[in-house]
């Protein structure tokens, strides 16, 4: 069995409703699960939840009610956002299921039985809005913690702690040796400049029941929980148990027995090929989670891919503030595609995005409405219009040009620059675009000793529209599909190989145009 192409995104904290963030980093995933999807490779794309911790428990019982009660409400919630937003994922993890626990424990054990913890007495200082422990560092000049920390409390209390220290120079090897393990370069010398110049302190891996009850119980201590984000890493890794990878298994001791629903399957996994994550958890992807699989003896994922953060009207959104984006109402009114669309044309991965309403509507009205929606209409009902939709001898005036935007497109489709891959597949729109102005058809159509010469922009003109649609595909798939249902073909443009010149057939009848997106009135 070969080795799928296994993608996945953070899993979301659901103390709360799902915003703009979540919602760009299961895009951008999508984008990339469906790009793979196009080159024939299997691929698995898993995104989730992330439910324990403190920050669930405590938000739990500000509404009176069980954890568990409270995170299967939200689940409802979470998974219409899912659906709203085309993603394609193939499973959904909890991580308050019973097969990730099993494997959350599984590994627990074992690397306690193999002396990868300690448990010592702690005083400190511990932000529950980010799940994490404080140090001196943390402070701000005046003594007080920043804001961003939340509300800090004082702890003394004895826990468990993993040995992280011993891996530090491990660690930095391995990110050296492997220049594409984090992406962008950027936040890869982040992350080496933190690991060169601080010394790596243990981490905690625990939290005594009496303080939070709500998360996996440490198999060998019974008063203690797991700590979030142990639990929380885990997951990608319980989902390749879970689908029977023989590695993983073998790697943990646990069989496809363990797993009866999904393990018969038998793909084989691990190691991810993507993590896709924000900027602010970095730190747990590419030192934590790095070494608990050395621990564990699993390979390493091959790559973070780390997108920036998005603010709107250069300010960080805040549901206090009413500053807010909320997805679900964007693609009510303009439509999936022009959200999708937006959030990644907007900026590329790495850097942070500013939304603004206005910007929107402005790449709605020219990149879609005027510059992809029209050249699609009006070159399919020109096709109409002068040759009943039948689609005339091939011909190659514009074949460089598309070659040209579908090496472009591949190569940036391939190195996660989904931007630069928009970029250049609207090139090729606004070569379409201008060819049309310049061979201007309809004159043509009026001079009856030109009809040669109109078959062949025609040609042109419909064949950029079919192999746009398999370019556009893995970011605007309803419109891709629109467009070739409009272009009269029954397959879909879900394969990188129909970008190839010279697909469609002549003789073949196209069918109706429609319009994908409609102008708007921007004045209103
Ligand atoms: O961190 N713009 O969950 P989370 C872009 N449960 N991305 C954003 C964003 C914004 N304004 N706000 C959040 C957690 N994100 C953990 C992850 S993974 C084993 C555990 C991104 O709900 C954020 O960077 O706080 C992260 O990648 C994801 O949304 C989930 O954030
Ligand atoms: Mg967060």
């Amino acid at each position: 069995m070969c080795k799928s192409i296994y993608l996945t995104t953070a899993i979301d904290y659901v103390n709360g409703q799902p915003h703009l963030g979540h919602a760009y980093e299961k895009v951008l995933t999508d984008v990339l699960a469906r790009f793979h999807r196009t080159q024939g490779a299997d691929v698995f794309f898993l995104t989730g939840a992330d439910e324990h911790g403190q920050k669930v428990q405590q938000a739990a019982l500000a509404q009176n009610k069980s954890p568990q009660e409270y995170c299967d409400e939200l689940a409802i919630s979470w998974s219409n956002f899912i659906e709203k937003l085309g993603i394609s994922h193939n499973d959904y993890i909890r991580t308050t299921q019973a097969r990730h626990s099993k494997v959350v424990t599984t590994i627990l054990s074992k690397l306690y039985k193999e002396g990868h913890f300690y448990k010592e007495s702690y005083k400190g200082f511990y932000s529950t809005k980010e799940e994490t422990f404080l140090t001196e560092k943390d402070r701000l000049p005046d003594g007080s913690f920043a804001p961003m920390w939340g509300e800090v409390q004082e702890l003394i209390e004895d826990n468990y702690y993993f040995k992280l220290g011993v891996h530090q120079q491990w660690l930095i090897d391995y990110i050296e040796s492997h220049p594409d393990f984090i992406y962008p370069e950027y936040r890869k010398n982040e992350v080496l400049g933190f690991l060169k110049n601080e010394k790596l302190g243990d981490l905690c891996i625990s939290r005594p029941k009496a303080r939070l009850s709500w998360g996996i119980p440490l198999p060998f201590d019974p008063e203690y929980v797991t700590y979030v984000w142990f639990d929380a890493l885990v997951n990608y890794f319980t989902i390749a148990a879970a689908y029977g990878d023989t590695q993983v298994l073998s790697s943990i001791g646990l069989t496809k027995e363990d797993f009866p629903e999904t393990a018969q399957q038998e793909r084989q996994l691990w190691p991810a090929d993507f993590h896709v994550i924000g900027k602010d958890i970095v730190k747990f992807h590419a030192v934590y989670w790095p070494i608990m699989l050395k621990a564990i003896g699993a390979p390493l994922p091959k790559k973070l891919a780390v997108h920036g953060w998005w603010q709107k009207d250069n300010q960080k959104m805040s549901k206090s503030t009413g500053n807010v984006v909320e997805p679900i109402a964007v693609i009510e009114e303009w439509g999936l595609d022009a959200f999708r669309y937006y959030v990644l044309r907007e900026l590329e991965v790495g850097p942070d995005g500013n939304w603004t309403d206005a910007g929107f509507a402005s790449r709605y009205q020219a990149e879609l409405a005027n510059g992809l929606g029209n050249l699609i209409n009006r070159s399919i009902s020109m096709l109409g219009r002068y040759r009943n939709g039948v689609v005339p001898a091939r011909h190659d005036e514009l074949k460089t040009d598309a070659e040209n935007s579908c090496a472009a497109a591949f190569k940036c489709y391939s190195e996660i620059k989904i931007q630069g891959a928009l970029i250049r597949i609207w090139e090729l729109i606004n070569r379409a675009n201008q060819y049309v102005d310049q061979t201007a058809p309809f004159k043509l159509a009026k001079q009856p000793e030109q009809a040669a010469r109109l078959d062949e922009v025609l040609y042109n003109l419909v064949e950029v529209c079919r192999i746009l649609a398999v370019l556009l595909w893995p970011v605007l798939p309803k419109t891709s599909e629109k467009i070739y249902s409009q272009l009269g073909l029954h397959d879909s443009p879900d394969q990188w190989s129909s970008c190839q010149w010279g697909g469609l057939q002549p003789g073949h009848v196209v069918g109706k145009p429609e319009p994908l997106f409609p102008r708007r009135d921007l004045n209103k």
